[in-house]
């Protein structure tokens, strides 16, 4: 999706902050379109959770020009509140209580009549797959459990752009999966997710677009396949069904390295266009007509990896 069309959910233009010494942002900047998934990914320490609790107004930024839901931060904070829901990095689930006490209670927040919070907890148990444990004491929920209520209790007041910080950690795979279809459903009805993650699939699944923290700055924004492209390392697979053919393929190409002995060729490529019609039109000249040919980019690990050097954030304050 492209930022620059359509109306904007959030808009961050310079957002500074800084503990004491310690710059955690530095002049960083996005927008998020509106019904898109905004994916903000970071080691430990970059400054995911400083970034959600600035745009949702529960601490100060230094410095920055930042809308959300079409009103500014600064001047207009109960506004933005209105309009948003976080689930943070840590529950808000209170433990001592039900599941469907935690979303009655969340109702009272909203100042919702009591006949309407009671049907809005039951349509949400509903939703979220927590009928039978709904009269149970929220210490006996397992994680999963525990991070669906969180989120449906972050729904009550129906809001039109949701933060998600770190969502589906320590989640097993179906939890997982049964967390992104919630997410998918809520922006197919028109909600803004953003969402952070240190899981790099999550955000390739669920993200239109990725944004990676690092110490202080974006030091990669687009799509996932944008990301992946940034980084060496995809290639351009050829597959024969000969060996002559292969070894004439591999004369025209100097680099073309063989994968495993198969009769497959690599050639080093970025996946864009510009590298594939170079194939082509090399494969032409020499007159050779492979029997399959893909592209490979590398995946969002990689670019991570390349990105960050493989650090934590913490690790190097700690140095
Ligand atoms: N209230 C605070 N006072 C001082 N330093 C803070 C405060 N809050 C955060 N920090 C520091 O700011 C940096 C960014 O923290 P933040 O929690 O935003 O990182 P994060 O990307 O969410 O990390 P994680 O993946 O571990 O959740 C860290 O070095 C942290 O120690
Ligand atoms: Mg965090």
């Amino acid at each position: 999706m492209n930022p620059n069309h359509g109306p904007t959910a959030i808009q961050v233009r310079g957002l500074c902050k800084s503990f004491g010494e310690h710059i955690v942002l530095d002049r960083i900047d996005f927008t998020v379109p509106q019904g898109s998934i905004f994916s903000l990914l970071g080691p430990n320490g970059a400054g995911k959770t400083t970034t959600v609790q600035i745009l949702s107004t529960l601490i100060k930024s230094d410095g920055g020009e930042i809308t959300v839901g079409g009103y500014d931060l600064a001047t207009q904070p109960e506004q933005v509140r209105s309009s948003i829901g976080v689930t943070g990095q840590f529950s808000a689930v209170d433990e001592l209580l039900t599941g469907r006490e935690n979303l009655m209670l969340m109702g009272d927040l909203h100042r919702l009549p009591r006949g309407e919070s009671r049907r809005l907890a039951a349509d949400l148990l509903e939703k979220f797959d927590l009928v039978e444990a709904a009269d149970k004491v929220a210490s006996s929920y397992s994680g999963g459990m525990t991070r669906r209520l969180d989120l449906a209790m972050t729904l009550v007041g129906d809001p039109r752009i949701i933060f998600l910080d770190e969502p589906t950690v320590g989640l097993d795979p179906r939890s997982r999966r049964a967390m992104w279809d919630i997410i998918r459903e809520l922006v197919a009805g028109g909600v803004t997710i953003f969402l952070t993650t240190q899981y790099l699939d999550e955000a390739d699944q669920l993200a239109d677009r990725i944004a990676v923290l690092y110490q202080g700055r974006l030091v990669a924004e687009g799509t996932a396949d944008q990301l992946k492209r940034m980084v060496p390392g995809g290639y351009v697979k050829l597959d024969f069904n000969e060996r002559a053919e292969l070894d004439l393929a591999a004369r025209a190409f100097g680099n073309a390295a063989q994968i495993n002995g198969d009769l497959t060729l690599a050639i080093p490529s970025d996946g864009g266009v510009r590298s594939m019609r170079e194939v082509l039109d090399r494969l032409d000249a020499a007159r050779i007509e492979p029997a399959g040919l893909s592209v490979h980019t590398p995946d969002l690990d990689d670019v991570f990896l390349a990105l960050t050097g493989g650090h934590s954030t913490d690790k190097e304050n700690a140095r």
